[in-house]
């Protein structure tokens, strides 16, 4: 048997097993794993090296609008750049549908707007914001058909927000089509509430944006979206989940035998909110939804990681820039934390931060770190050639150098954004070499494959999903 390439002398890891052999892609497939294997065009040494499946991001935010003019930072050119060096093969991104819009208008705007750009291979999600009875009676149960297989709604922000009877019906066309529904948990109508008062105290600052969305208010709402999810009988995904108090409700939902994911992200591990309260607004810099929390709420999501309430870990990256005049902080953010848009960068520093901080301090063995960043994503959202190191996988991998020691700069990232929430955390492990589709992407740290070589993935339906 002849190959297009192999990997030679690897220690690979699956969310199963860890284990040394060389493996043999052909046509962009893995069709071999074992000793000795034959001819092959191409080897890759990966002695010393860990091979992994490249990382699954399920949740990032691409070229989506943030209104008042804002520009998001990333669209699929640097955005899947920057996945790719941050080990990842694969995103799913958000199509966003804006109010009074198709959501097949909203996906054709996406995938021009990727066609062609893309590092890695991607899927769309679709933001459910204009649930009409033609959106949901016809539209969606089409397009779930043809491979768009996960809507996300919103508990929150104007203009994006559903309301409980939308949200059940949403709910309900994810049940006659054996879609899955993402839920953003956060109760719009408290965080309102409590706008209103710190405003009036004066309290403008970005500080102010965590003290207004508190664990009471994620909590309650992920109570009721379990709820609505266990009322329409449907499999959920708890997305970006920042604390103890929201991931018991999750946990308890599946003791009563109910279908449900928890998604957390970096964010959650290694910022609180005291970044929020930086020198000039640059707390702005880490104002997210739900907002980076304390150290008991971090050691609250490692628990979450470490005993499977936690089964997703995505970035939610969604970046934004300061040096821009449309940048996060144009003149508006200045004046109420409000007016700041929602979102931190993150999709290059997802995979480090978990492994440095997950398996090189001993919490996470490394089949864990894989099921958390590849395995689980592909299988929650349908990916079924993707997530593992196996025969008849697509040949996604990346190479890791386990013992390789840096200090996140982003200087050194490669996203569209002008700084990283994570400056200056030390990290062990990284990324050194991509191969998506058995492309070899970036060798030994160098760039040597094209924008465009990423390709769009159509999904089947998730595991969960009961059809
Ligand atoms: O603050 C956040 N998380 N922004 C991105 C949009 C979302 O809610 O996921
Ligand atoms: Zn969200
Ligand atoms: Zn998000
Ligand atoms: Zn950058």
């Amino acid at each position: 048997m002849s190959f297009d390439l192999v990997i030679r002398g690897g220690t690979i890891a699956t969310a199963a097993d860890v284990f040394q052999a060389d493996i043999g892609i052909r046509d962009g497939t893995i069709v071999q794993i074992g000793d000795s294997l034959g001819e092959a065009a191409e080897v890759i040494d990966a002695s010393n090296r860990l091979v992994l499946p490249g990382g699954i991001d399920s949740h990032v935010h691409l070229a989506q609008p943030s209104g008042d003019g804002i520009v998001m930072a990333d669209g699929f050119e640097s955005g899947t750049r920057s996945a790719l060096f941050g080990g990842n093969s694969c995103v799913l991104p958000f199509c966003l549908q804006e109010k009074g819009q198709s959501l097949r208008e909203a996906l054709s705007a996406y995938h021009a707007l990727a066609e062609g750009n893309c590092y890695t291979d991607h899927s769309f999600h679709l933001i459910v914001s204009d649930p009409t009875p033609a959106v949901l009676g016809q539209e969606l149960p089409a397009l779930v058909e043809s491979g768009y297989t996960s809507f996300k709604v919103f508990m929150t922000y104007e203009g994006l927000r559903l309301n409980d009877a939308e949200i059940l019906a949403t709910m309900d066309t994810a049940r006659r089509t054996g879609a899955l529904v993402m839920v953003h948990c956060e109760n719009e109508d408290a965080i309102r509430y409590l706008i209103g008062r710190h405003e009036a105290a004066g309290e403008v600052r970005p500080k102010a944006h965590a003290a207004t969305r508190p664990v009471a208010v994620e909590r309650e709402a992920t109570h009721r979206a379990l709820s609505l999810a266990e009322i329409t009988e449907v499999p959920i995904v708890i997305v970006h989940v920042s604390n103890g108090a929201a991931m018991e409700e999750i946990a308890r939902a599946r003791a009563r035998g109910q279908k449900v994911v928890g998604e957390t992200c970096p964010q959650y591990l290694v910022l609180t909110a005291k970044d929020l309260d930086g020198m000039d607004w640059e707390g702005a810099k880490f104002v997210c939804s739900p907002p980076p929390r304390d150290e008991a709420e971090q050691e609250a999501c490692w628990r979450g990681i470490e005993a499977g309430v936690f089964d997703l870990f995505s970035s939610d990256h969604c970046p934004f820039r300061y040096d821009d005049p449309a940048g996060k902080l144009n003149p508006k953010g200045r004046t109420s934390f409000r007016h700041i848009p929602n979102g931190i960068p993150g999709v290059e520093t997802r995979l480090p931060i978990l492994f440095s901080e997950g398996v090189a301090k001993g919490r996470i063995d490394l089949p864990r770190f894989v099921a958390l960043t590849a395995t689980n994503h592909a299988r929650t959202y349908g990916l079924e050639k993707k997530g593992s190191i196996a025969i008849g996988k697509d040949a996604d991998i990346a190479i890791w150098d386990p013992a390789e020691k840096r200090t996140i700069r982003h200087a050194d990232l490669h996203d569209g954004a002008d700084y990283s929430p994570y400056e200056g955390i030390e990290i062990t492990g990284w990324p050194k070499t991509m191969i998506v589709g058995g492309k070899v992407m970036i060798r030994d740290g160098e760039l040597v494959g094209t924008k465009g070589a990423g390709r769009y993935v159509a999904r089947t339906r998730s595991a969960l999903a009961t059809f």
